[in-house]
Parts: C-alpha cells; structure tokens; sequence
C-alpha cells in the first residue's frame, strides 16, 4: 500500500495592502485566506489607511496590523514579519508601490520589508487603466519578473474612475485560488484534464425531473486541483449551486444526453477524463412540454436506461486516461473494484454514499492494478490533490493507460 498521506501544515502570508480603491477588496480577501486555514500578517502602507481602516484587517486576521517600521520593540519589525512567512503578497499592488518594489526603494514598513524577506513575492497590481498601460508601469512590471516576483494579473473589466479596460485587481476568490496553486507542485503541467461534476436532471415534465443528491463538490475540488498542479481543466457540470475554478473552461449541462454530447466534444483534446458525474441510471421517455396536472389516477413513468458516459469514453479508439467514481452504500470494496473491472478503468475513487454525498470532507479509497489505497478522512480539497498526486503517480510509472 502507498502512502499518501500529505503533511497538512499552516502557511504563513504576509498581505501586503497598499493605497488603491481596489483596498476594500483585501478586507474579502483576508477573510478568504483567514478562512482557508492560511496565518494572514496584515501590513499597511500609509496611503492603505486613506481608503480602510486598520480595524477591520485586525478583525478578519485576528492579528495586529503592522503600519510603522518603528512598531515593534527592537525596530526589527521589516526581518521580523518575513522570516517565518511562506510568502509575500501585495494586494491591492498601486503603481506607486510596484515602483518602489522595482526600484529597492525601502522608505517605509513594505517596502522595506520586501526588501528584506527571503520567501516568495506575489504582486496583484490594481490600479487605472492608463496608469497600467504607461511605459513607467510596465518597465516596472518587467522589472519585478525579472527580479523573481509572480504577477498575479490584473484583470480587465469596469474600474472605479468609470473606465474599462486593464488594471482592475483579480478578485479575492481568485486570488485565493492563485496562492492555493502557486504551493502546490505542478504534477501535471501541460496535461488537459476533461472533469463531469455534479448530478444530472432528467426531465418529467416542465417543472419536474428525476435527479438525486450529489452536490458536486467532489468534481468542483478535483477540477480546482487539477489547476493547482498545472492542467488545462474543462468541467462540465450538472446543476450545482456551486462557483467554479475560475481558471477551469466550465460548461453546464443538465440531463446524462447533454453531458455525453459534452464530453464527445471535448475529449478528443482530454490527456486525462475523471468521471465525477453522479449521472442518473435512467431518462423519462416521452417527458411533458407542459406542467403535468394531478389527478387522482396512479401515474407510471416510463424510464430508459442513460448511455455510461465512461464507459463509452473508455472505449472510445484512443482513450485519455480514464477515472471513475462510485459512491456505495454498502460493501465498498467489493462493489468498488467489480465496478472497476467491469468498466475497464485503471483508477477508481470510492466511498460511502452516507458518508460522502454533500459533504465538505470524507474518506476515499482508491482502487487500481496495485490494489486498494485508503485515504484518510479529509476535505474534498485535500483528497482531490492526493487523487491528482496518485493520477500524476500512474502516469509516470507508464501506467496511464486503460486496461485493454
Ligand atoms: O455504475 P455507476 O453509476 O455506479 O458508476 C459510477 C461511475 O460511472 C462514475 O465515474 C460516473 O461518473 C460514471 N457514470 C457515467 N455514466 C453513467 C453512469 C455512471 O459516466 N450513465
């Protein structure tokens, strides 16, 4: 048995906020890190404190905020706050600032700071779209990737002076997400990994459907890990109530036809499929265009068996690597590996319908030629990127290939 069992340690991020609109949307994006398990030091510059407050990053860190080079006790606090960080981040990053980073300016707590530390520099520049354009700015961003520092955007769209075009910050959510990559190995760096998530819908009548209670977290965290080591992710989806990756190309589907068709377009171009999808056994024949009035009548659905997507991936004449799922209700490793026998997969993820269906965590066992690999208790995110690091695993040992 193989163990995957990754070491779950806090990061530390020291986040960097600077004097731009774009401020209030580090107050979210605390938050998000604060809640996404990360150690968040906050440091303000002094125009920071013009558009928020110090308080409400005290609040969402938990922590202090460090405005003043002259804080801390022994005036040490611009080597203090970076040695035991994991990385920097500047966000909101004004073209003042990114200036001052381009240069080795170090007049005040940032800078200095930045000056100083030994780990990482994450820049998320924010600021008007003719200062982004300006040659100034852009030697400055050339400058800074030279210099090592990794550009997390900026995004394009409406900015807060009333203009569209580049300059605005990437959102907090993406942001996160960004961070959450840049940590992770890049295990399938230039693979492109097709994903089915979610339940499907099969229509009754206008209103009505048979579907069932997958959530689509699964899906949705193995599409994000997949991101995080690298791949191009396509996920087509089912109805969840869920927000994608923003990095992954998402198509939404509703009934086991459409996510086939979707598939079928998509796959010739998949290195990878990981059916996620908890894809209803059967469609309604004959399903209503209008609402179905009750009667007092017993009322018989007529149903036919839904195509198996996998199954037909598998089979397809030159397959990706195929994965497939299989959530029991009972005798799990029996059914699990029957399963993976009869649809002739390489990899299949298993685990208990009670315990695993709408959850944030569960246990998971993956079953492949090597036999059966137990994987402990977790977040979906956390046993995404274990199922990813076993996949990247297979691939290397040559054994991406679907049993013939
Ligand atoms: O047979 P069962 O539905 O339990 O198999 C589960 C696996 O098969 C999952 O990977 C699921 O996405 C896939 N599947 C499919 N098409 C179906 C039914 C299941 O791709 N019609």
């Amino acid at each position: 048995m193989i163990d995957l069992i990754t070491e779950v340690t806090t990061k530390r991020l020291v986040l960097g906020i600077t004097g731009g609109v774009a401020a209030y949307k580090a107050a979210e994006l605390t938050r998000l890190l604060v809640k996404s398990g990360i150690e968040v030091q906050v440091v303000m510059t002094e125009a920071a404190r013009h558009f928020v407050g110090p308080a409400t990053f005290q609040a969402l860190s938990g922590k202090p905020v460090l405005t003043d080079l002259w804080d801390s006790g022994n005036g040490m606090a611009h080597i203090d706050v970076t040695r035991n960080a994991d990385v920097v981040l500047i966000a909101p990053a004004s073209a003042d600032f990114i200036a001052k980073l381009a240069h080795g300016a170090a007049d005040d707590l940032l800078s200095t700071l930045c000056l100083a530390r030994s780990c990482p520099l994450l820049v998320a520049p924010a600021m008007n779209l003719e200062m982004w354009n300006n040659p100034a700015t852009q030697r400055n961003i050339l400058q800074l990737k030279r210099d090592g520092a990794t550009l997390l955007g900026p995004a394009s769209g409406s900015q807060a002076c009333g203009e569209t075009g580049m300059g605005r910050m990437v959102e907090p959510q993406a942001l996160v997400e960004d961070i959450d990559a840049f940590w992770q190995p890049k295990r399938l760096q230039g693979k492109r990994v097709l994903i089915t998530a979610g339940p499907t819908f099969e229509a009754i009548d206008a209103v009505r459907g048979i579907t069932n209670l997958s959530s689509g977290k699964m899906g949705y965290a193995i599409a994000r890990a997949a991101i995080e080591a690298g791949a191009a992710v396509t996920l087509i989806s089912g109805p969840t109530c869920l927000t994608p990756p923003v990095a992954a190309k998402t198509l939404a589907v509703t009934s086991a036809q459409q996510m086939l068709e979707a598939v079928y377009k998509n796959v010739a171009d998949a290195d990878i499929f990981i059916s996620v999808a908890a894809v209803a056994d059967y469609y309604v024949l004959n399903p209503s265009e209008q609402k179905i009035k009750k009667d007092a009548h017993i009322f018989t659905l007529e149903l036919a068996p839904n195509p198996d997507i996998v199954a037909n991936v598998v089979s397809l004449p030159n397959p990706p690597f195929c994965v497939g799922f299989a959530a029991e209700s009972e005798n799990l490793y029996e059914f699990a590996e029957a399963k993976r026998k009869r649809k002739k997969l390489p990899l299949l993820a298993a685990n208990l319908v009670q315990d695993a269906i709408g959850s944030d965590a569960s246990e998971l066992i993956l079953f492949d030629d090597g036999g059966a690999h137990p994987l402990q208790r977790a977040p979906k995110i956390e046993l995404a990127r274990q199922l990813i690091e076993h996949i990247a695993k297979l691939q290397h040992k040559g054994k991406g290939d679907n049993p013939k």
